[in-house]
């Protein structure tokens, strides 16, 4: 299926994803529900080292192309 910066592009969010899920940009940073997160498989360590380069960066923060 789609991942979630796919899906909230067809909803017409705002999210770049520059990189089309590629890991090699932020531009797919969301800040996730906390109920929502903690039922998330874990970020990757490439994932963690990109949010790290991101703005605003919260606890339960993570980049929409990598959620599926
Ligand atoms: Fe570039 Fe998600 S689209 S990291």
């Amino acid at each position: 299926g789609d991942n979630l910066l796919a899906v909230a592009q067809n909803h017409d969010q705002p999210l770049e994803g520059t990189c089309e899920g590629q890991m090699a940009c932020s531009t797919c940073h969301v800040i996730v529900d906390t109920e929502f997160f903690d039922r998330l498989p874990e970020a990757s360590e490439m994932e963690e080292d990109m949010l790290d380069l991101a703005a605003g960066v919260r606890r339960t923060s993570r980049l929409a192309c990598q959620i599926d």
